[in-house]
């Protein structure tokens, strides 16, 4: 470690240290900020062991307050007041970026992922990887779509499953994952029955094969395109003649899922944003 980066590391601990709102639940993105700071320098070797020591210990009380306030919410959840105890968390301003946060941070260790051991099967062309949708653009999509207890909402391509969990959470709604992969699946079934979310469910199925029958609200986070796209949206069209539908959208296949003549956008003002379609006659 040359002088200026010491000096610099020495000035960030001790403003870390100094700072007792970091401790503060509320402070979640600047002691997340903290928190992986610490991690990064810690990661590297240094030669300086009392600022070595000093760090671990910061980062061990950061941690601390950070499992306690997860274990809170946790708890909230199961006892089925996880709407309210995440209300305080709802972002007042959402950007239209991709990019994760200091609630993808927290939702993760709340929603308590393990890492899939098991190796995941290959995609097919047209089949996009699992990416989660960042969690502010979650909390949008309740309000923007409107989601209440009626509903049925279903997560096209649902990965580990944030969305279904923390859309029933928010809403009480009814909803269910589908997800061609098994070890997701099984990950996000175990995270659904941790929190005790009954309302939760998943399935290890192809989205062209399985039942929409009764879904009222359907989410694709751009999971696949081109002749796989083509398809599920025919799917989607023929559901919407059955009975009344939401097709909600992020990502990319928003702008593809635009230019369909049976759906119309409920606002055009911003293509990054959650976006909300309501079928229309043709
Ligand atoms: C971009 S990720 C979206 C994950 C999740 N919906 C979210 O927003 O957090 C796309 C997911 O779709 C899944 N997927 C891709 N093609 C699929 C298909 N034909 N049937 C079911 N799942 C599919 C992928 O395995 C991946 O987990």
């Amino acid at each position: 470690m040359n002088d200026a980066s010491q000096t610099y590391a020495h000035a960030t601990i001790d403003a870390f240290e100094l700072d007792a709102s970091l401790h503060e639940p509320m402070r979640l993105r600047e002691r997340i900020h903290a928190l992986e700071w610490l991690e990064e320098w810690l990661d590297e070797p240094r030669d300086d062991e009392p600022l070595r020591i000093r760090a671990r210990s910061l980062h061990a009380r950061l941690a601390k307050v950070q499992a306690r306030l997860c274990e809170g919410l946790r708890s909230d959840i199961r006892a089925g007041n996880g709407a309210a105890s995440l209300q305080r968390w709802r972002p007042e301003f959402v950007d239209g970026s991709e990019g994760y946060d200091h609630l993808d941070g927290l939702m993760s260790e709340v929603f308590a992922f393990d890492e899939p051991a098991d190796s995941i099967a290959p995609l097919e062309p047209d089949m996009v990887f699992y990416q989660p949708t960042p969690m502010r653009h979650v909390f949008d999509l309740v309000t923007r779509a409107s989601i209440t207890d009626d509903d049925l909402f279903v997560d096209l391509g649902s990965g580990l499953g944030h969305v279904p969990m923390l859309v029933s959470i928010l809403t009480g709604a009814r909803c269910l994952g589908i997800e061609r992969e098994q070890v997701y699946v099984n990950g996000a079934q175990r995270s659904a029955e941790a929190l005790r979310l009954g309302h939760v469910s998943f399935v290890a199925q192809d989205v062209r094969e399985a039942d929409l029958s009764s879904g009222t609200v359907f989410y694709l986070y751009t999971p696949f395109t081109g002749a796989i796209l083509g398809s599920v949206l025919e799917r989607l069209r023929r559901e919407a003649q059955q009975r009344p539908i939401r097709v909600v959208t992020f990502g990319p296949c928003t702008t593809v899922i635009s230019a369909e003549r049976w759906l119309q956008p409920s606002d055009e003002s911003n293509t990054n944003l959650i976006a909300v379609f309501h079928p229309v006659a043709v």
